[in-house]
């Protein structure tokens, strides 16, 4: 198979955009659609000059009251003034694909905000016929809430509603109430709400903690969970339970199929989920035979995996074995909703290394917005603290520390906007920017351009297959091979100097190093620096 029989999202780079984050043009301090179209070129203008990704992913930028910064959606078939509005939206939809960059957007199916017109009626008595399109239950008949489920935000994932007598359930804050998925009238409705973006020219969707839309339809109780975190905190009611009946049912699936179905019918739309939980279960959410998602998010590197050499491969090795044929990986390292890429491993050297790994791996790579400079966490003081995660369960789970205004210069507030933010910018930006970095040869950033291009330029970067090497125990080591081309990439996991072995290579040539200072000719034993990636090119016919 030749790269071009591959689809766009399996040979393409994902690029994250927080739109509160990222470029404000109205000056209000909030980033906005225009000033994403503005950053276009930046993120691809068609040469190496820029970054070179091939779709974003827009987080949501629906009507919203904000409680949980527009996962909380009132109007899922419009734009919140704050970002613009459906003109706007067009426009960028537009200008991205005149670019040739794809537009993934997040669809939130699982909850609505509180203020939602659905909600507002289903809320108003019991007998108003959207009363089931939310889940409502009477409490125990001992009294409290109707099972022992809690919130992901903290407390539990019900909230009793007085004038209805009834408890309804939320497992985020209880401003995003849950629709009721096994009403048909809530899937139709769903679903047209695909429809309307699919035909305003969207290329995919995020879909919001897809794995949760589905519940036991007799709602039971969680067990307990036998291994508490020793840092639990008084109020995490969720973390005291295992996610049996709350989270990723069997008939789920059967949903997924005819979201996808739908999808097809307008095209190469991409179906990428929000997804988390045990390889066997996981890989489920590509279909039986594929008719799934195309691309259940893989979170294994970010959440669950050491920054060794050792725990990445087995991580990598293990996702790749329990791949069916049909399924195309994938990687994340960072989001919106974890602490900085560069802080969680440790520096900048660190996240160079990263770099390198998410981009020369089998599988679709998504970035998040600003670790191609190496951003790391925000510092955040207390009365700035804006997200309810860290608001409910201490400053330590806050995700503001990775929502900081994009760097793009050493101007005021970073180029992001003209007045102040709605969250500080991060005190290093007077340096790590992207026009500082665009400057310096061996920037981070000129790091991620390089390997964006040579990934794009490279048959076996793009779509090759992966064949990982033994390696001494702080190196990991892969061949990506395609029928045209064998690449072998080589990243030394430590602070140490490195000889290694690369079975299968006799001569090559150094295509890139994350120092960005050799391109020179490498045999059999390679000597890799302190938290060195390299990417050869054997020279089969070469000797010395
Ligand atoms: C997952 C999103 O990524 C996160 O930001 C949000 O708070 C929850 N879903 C609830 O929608």
């Amino acid at each position: 198979m030749t790269r071009s029989s591959y689809k766009w999202w399996q040979r393409g780079v994902i690029y994250q955009i927080y739109p509160r984050s990222f470029q404000d043009s109205s000056g209000n301090g909030i980033g906005d659609l225009n000033g994403i179209i503005q950053r276009l070129d930046y993120l691809n203008d068609g040469t190496p000059n820029s970054l070179g990704v091939d779709a974003i992913w827009i987080s949501p930028f629906y009507p919203s009251p904000m409680a949980d910064f527009g996962y909380d959606v009132s109007d899922y078939c419009d734009v919140h003034p704050l970002f613009g509005s459906l003109a706007h939206f067009d426009h960028l939809v537009q200008a991205a694909h005149q670019r040739g960059i794809k537009v993934i957007i997040d669809y939130v199916p699982n909850h609505t905000s509180d203020q939602h017109p659905w909600f507002i009626e289903s809320s108003s008595s019991r007998d108003n016929p959207k009363r089931d399109w939310y889940i409502w239950r009477n409490g125990r008949t001992d009294g409290g809430p109707p099972n022992n489920w809690g919130s992901f935000f903290g407390g539990p994932a019900w909230t009793y509603h007085a004038p209805t007598g009834q408890y309804y359930l939320h497992q985020f804050l209880k401003e995003q109430p849950e629709l009721n998925w096994r009403n048909p009238e809530v899937r139709a409705a769903m679903f047209d709400v695909l429809r309307f973006w699919l035909a305003r020219g969207v290329d995919g969707f995020r879909m919001d903690v897809i794995g949760l839309i589905l519940k036991h339809p007799e709602l039971r109780d969680n067990p307990p969970n036998p291994h508490l975190p020793p840092d639990l905190l008084p109020n995490d009611l969720a973390a005291r339970t295992l996610m049996v009946h709350n989270l990723d049912q069997d008939d789920v699936h059967e949903i997924l199929r005819k979201m996808r179905q739908l999808l097809d019918s307008y095209g190469d739309c991409v179906a990428i989920g929000e997804l988390w939980g045990p390889l066997d279960r996981w890989v489920r959410y590509y279909g039986a035979q594929g008719e799934g998602l195309h691309l259940p998010f893989n979170f294994r590197l970010m959440d669950e995996v050491a920054w060794t050499a050792e725990s990445i491969r087995a991580s990598v090795d293990e996702m790749e074995a329990a791949l069916p044929p049909f399924a195309w990986p994938n990687y994340v390292l960072g989001n919106h909703d974890r602490i900085r890429l560069a802080t969680r491993f440790g520096g900048q050297a660190q996240a160079c290394l990263a770099a390198m790994l998410l981009l020369t791996l089998r599988g679709t790579p998504t970035l998040y917005y600003g670790d191609e400079l190496g951003l790391e966490n925000g510092v955040i003081p207390p009365e700035k603290l804006q997200d309810p995660q860290g608001l409910n369960l201490g400053a330590a789970r806050s995700r503001d520390v990775a929502r900081t205004p994009m760097q793009w210069d050493a101007s005021s507030y970073a180029g992001f906007s003209s007045v102040e933010p709605w969250l500080p910018v991060s005190a290093d930006y007077e340096t790590r920017n992207v026009a500082a970095q665009t400057a310096v040869p061996t920037s981070i950033l000129n790091l991620y351009r390089r390997l964006i291009w040579l990934r794009r330029s490279s048959d076996a970067l793009a779509i090759g297959a992966y064949q990982p090497v033994d390696a001494p125990r702080s190196c990991f080591l892969y061949w990506r091979s395609a029928p045209s081309e064998r690449r072998l990439i080589a990243l030394n996991f430590s602070d140490r100097v490195q000889q290694v072995q690369a079975p299968g290579l006799s001569n090559g040539r150094i295509l890139l190093s994350t120092h960005l200072d050799r391109t020179d000719r490498v045999t059999a034993v390679l000597s890799l620096r302190p938290w060195e990636g390299l990417i050869i090119a054997p020279e089969e016919g070469i000797h010395d």
